[in-house]
């Protein structure tokens, strides 16, 4: 079975072919040059620039894969939670192939397709613990099935990606600054002490970043000399630029991302008294995050259990964790319909599939 997967909630315009072998192509536009001029996602240009993008990548992918609309077997879209306009080019797009070519259509859950793509190259066992650090997204899942997920804690602020731009952003490395972040960070030594681990003396399993954000402006006041300036991306910068940058950045880089990922694991071992899985999975562009990598393998160790981490490529947005997770729903006999529609982040997302005829 050949899958069509299309990906547009934020700022990456990803479509993807995946068949029961596994990826059979993929092509991918970010927009992230065009954002990082305005420090943040301009909802307005991203969904202008998934209409640019969306029809000329689905040629290419076809050309690349040499591959016709007749082969493709499903077409999945993610359908939220998202911006509400990007979505929607998605959605629309998704829905005419599907009218045009008589295809059936299944609406994704962004949050799922980002966890259970970890599974495309060995699939997961369930139930599982899914963790979800994305720019948008801090989750902790219990991952029942494909289609059913429970949310265990989420955050109440910040999510963890964000936690890492705001740091890199005041600390003068451009927008995304969780990359940059990182790589500073892999110089650096860690201070445990450093940083704190919020909202963490409680009983519950929520997250709240924000404080981590406050503390890291506090420490940058009393280190001006910290400070650094790495041009805007798309802008050449020395080879050598971040073994040379400022040690106690380098050490504060290294302590903060150490206790953004202590936080993480000090939640995820909370939930693990509520049921006992077998797996963890952890994903979302944060998965990226060497320190989160580390100290997640080190936890899935210590309590015995396999960890899978998707590749870097899949961790951020892109169509195959939709066209992977579309494959999963069409093989449990699922679909949609026409009446499929998008939904704003904030909005619940159903388990409102129809059985296939
Ligand atoms: O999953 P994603 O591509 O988009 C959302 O759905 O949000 O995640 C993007 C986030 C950004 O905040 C970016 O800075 C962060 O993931 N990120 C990283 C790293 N790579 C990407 N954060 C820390 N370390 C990284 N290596
Ligand atoms: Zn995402």
């Amino acid at each position: 079975m050949l899958v069509l997967g299309i990906e547009t909630s934020c700022d990456d315009t990803g479509l993807a072919l995946v068949d029961d072998k596994g990826l059979v192509s993929s092509v991918m536009a970010s927009q992230v040059e065009l954002h990082a001029l305005f420090g943040g996602v301009v909802p307005e240009l991203a969904s202008r620039e998934h209409a640019r993008f969306i029809g000329p990548l689905f040629d290419k992918l076809l050309a690349e894969s040499g591959k016709t609309l007749a082969d493709i077997d499903r077409i999945a879209v993610t359908r939220g939670p998202g911006l509400l306009g990007s979505l929607l080019v998605g959605v629309a797009f998704a829905k005419s192939l599907s009218l045009a070519a008589d295809i059936p259509l299944i609406g994704i859950n962004h949050l799922h397709a980002h966890l259970l793509v970890a599974g495309l190259e060995n699939p997961l066992t369930f139930p599982a613990l899914g963790i979800l650090v994305s720019g948008g997204h801090t989750h902790l899942i219990q991952m029942n099935s494909p289609v059913d997920m429970k949310v265990w804690g989420k955050t109440l602020d910040d999510a963890a990606g964000e936690a890492c731009d705001k740091f890199g952003k005041i600390l003068g490395l451009p927008y995304p600054g969780g990359m940059y972040l990182d790589k500073l960070g892999q110089l650096g030594s860690v201070d445990k002490s450093l940083f704190p681990r919020p909202y963490t003396k409680n009983e519950n399993y929520d997250f709240s970043f924000s404080g981590m954000k406050t503390a890291a402006s506090l420490w940058l006041e009393q280190h001006q000399n910290a400070r650094l300036s790495l041009p805007p991306l798309g802008q050449k910068y020395a080879d050598d630029f971040f073994e040379k940058a400022d040690e106690e950045a380098k050490n504060a880089s290294a302590s903060y991302l150490y206790a953004m990922a202590d936080t993480l694991v000090i939640k995820a071992k909370r939930v693990l008294k509520e049921f006992s899985p077998t797996c963890l999975v952890a994903a979302g562009g944060v998965a990226a995050n060497s320190f989160v990598r580390k100290q997640l393998s080190d936890f899935a160790q210590e309590i015995h259990l396999p960890l899978y981490i998707p590749k870097h490529k899949f961790c951020s947005d892109n169509g195959i964790m939709v066209a992977y997770t579309g494959l999963l729903l069409a093989k449990m006999g699922l679909r949609h319909d026409e009446n499929l529609t998008a939904l704003a982040r904030g909005k619940p997302i159903p388990n409102d599939y129809l059985e296939m005829l």
